[in-house]
């Protein structure tokens, strides 16, 4: 077991631990990794916790109380539970917690507890064991709520490995403030993030969503890294207008368009990146609609990419796009599979051959 107050934790949508990770270091370099589990990333650092908050990769960050690895399924993992939460550094984590909310003083606490795995014990049950705890260590005037509570402690059982941790983050650093209008099938902006991480961003990227819906790739890009131009477009008229309020709102400087992607009004070779979501499965179109359109799209995304350029592109239609990407003369770099709304779904990094 480990109680150091140093260690903190990353949730990630599962699948994007390494590149949430790869955030973190280039944010803080001293930053040392600890272990990678299914949708976590737990590692060390001297910064303070304020920093952690900044992040994009990520949904939620933690300051780790107790770590525990090779958790049995019995019922004597209870014990194990209550005693590690009794000897966790909770006056650390709180110290972490103060930092991050500038300086503010808790008032309620509760648990959230999480399992996935087979164990011969409830849920709740591990979530009493901590609780149990919690109430003889918390700190006096900080009371036990049911919802909504300043410090939330969430026990994290995922087979073998259990992570009980302060949450450091609010719902602010996954929903982002900016993004108050939805779309159906609009992304997540920590995997919007994601993809314009993997664009290797760099200041004289031009680039382009030729299917942007709400807009939440350009404006996560925009966001991540300075930019030249970032440029947009939907066939639905509705979906730029509230892409133009998001990046408006987030403060971010997007050329948005009504057009038809198989037919852009771009110049041949006038982009550096391309960053898409595409329209995949039952989400969007038929199986034979979406070959018909990744056809036209990878003609027309050849045609607008500068010759040195990189796409990310996300898709559940894996195979599909691998043999046109391959039949297009593209050569996928690195593949990043994750799972979203319960189906895996591809991130393609690809330039041309
Ligand atoms: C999977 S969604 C993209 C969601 C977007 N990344 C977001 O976060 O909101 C695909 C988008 O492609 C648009 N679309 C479908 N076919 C298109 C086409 N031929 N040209 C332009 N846009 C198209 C749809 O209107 C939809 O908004």
């Amino acid at each position: 077991m480990e109680y150091m107050s140093d260690l903190f934790y990353a949730m990630t949508m599962p699948g994007l631990e390494t590149l949430a990770f790869s955030e973190i270091r280039a944010a803080i370099p001293e930053t040392e990794l600890v272990k990678f589990m299914r949708g976590i990333a737990l590692f060390r650092t001297t910064t303070s916790a304020e920093n952690l908050l900044d992040l994009r990769t990520t949904e939620d960050v933690f300051a780790n109380l107790a770590h525990i690895k090779g958790l049995r399924r019995g019922q004597d993992a209870l014990r194990v539970l209550h005693s590690a939460t009794l000897n966790a550094d909770l006056a650390g984590a709180i110290a972490s917690w103060r930092r991050a909310h500038h300086g503010a003083r808790p008032q309620t606490w509760r648990v959230v507890s999480q399992m996935s795995g087979t164990y011969d014990f409830r849920r709740v049950d591990a979530g009493q064991a901590v609780i149990d705890a919690l109430r003889k260590t918390m700190p006096r005037g900080i009371r036990q709520v049911e919802d909504d509570a300043d410090l939330e402690i969430w026990l994290w059982l995922g087979g073998g490995d259990v992570l009980i941790g302060l949450r450091l983050s609010d719902a602010t650093m996954r929903h982002r403030p900016y993004k108050r209008d939805h779309i159906p099938a609009s992304l997540r902006p920590t995997v919007a993030a994601s993809m314009g991480w993997l664009s290797l961003p760099t200041a004289e990227d031009i680039v382009l969503d030729p299917l942007c819906g709400a807009g939440t790739i350009l404006t996560e890009r925009g966001l991540l890294a300075p930019y030249q131009q970032l440029l947009g477009g939907d066939l639905q008229e509705q979906a730029i207008k509230i892409a133009r309020r998001n990046a408006r709102s987030a403060d971010v400087d997007a050329t948005l368009k009504n057009w038809d992607a198989r037919a852009l009004p771009l110049e041949a070779s006038s982009v550096t990146r391309i960053i898409t979501n595409l329209p995949f499965g039952k989400q969007i179109g038929s199986r034979e609609e979406n070959e018909a359109l990744y056809t036209a799209l990878i003609q027309e995304f050849d045609r607008v990419m500068g010759p040195d350029g990189l796409m990310v592109s996300l898709t559940s239609e894996d195979r599909l796009w691998d043999r046109i990407l391959q039949e297009h003369g593209w050569r996928t770099q690195k593949k990043v599979v994750f799972v979203v709304l319960g189906q895996p779904a591809s991130i393609f990094v690809s330039g041309r051959a």
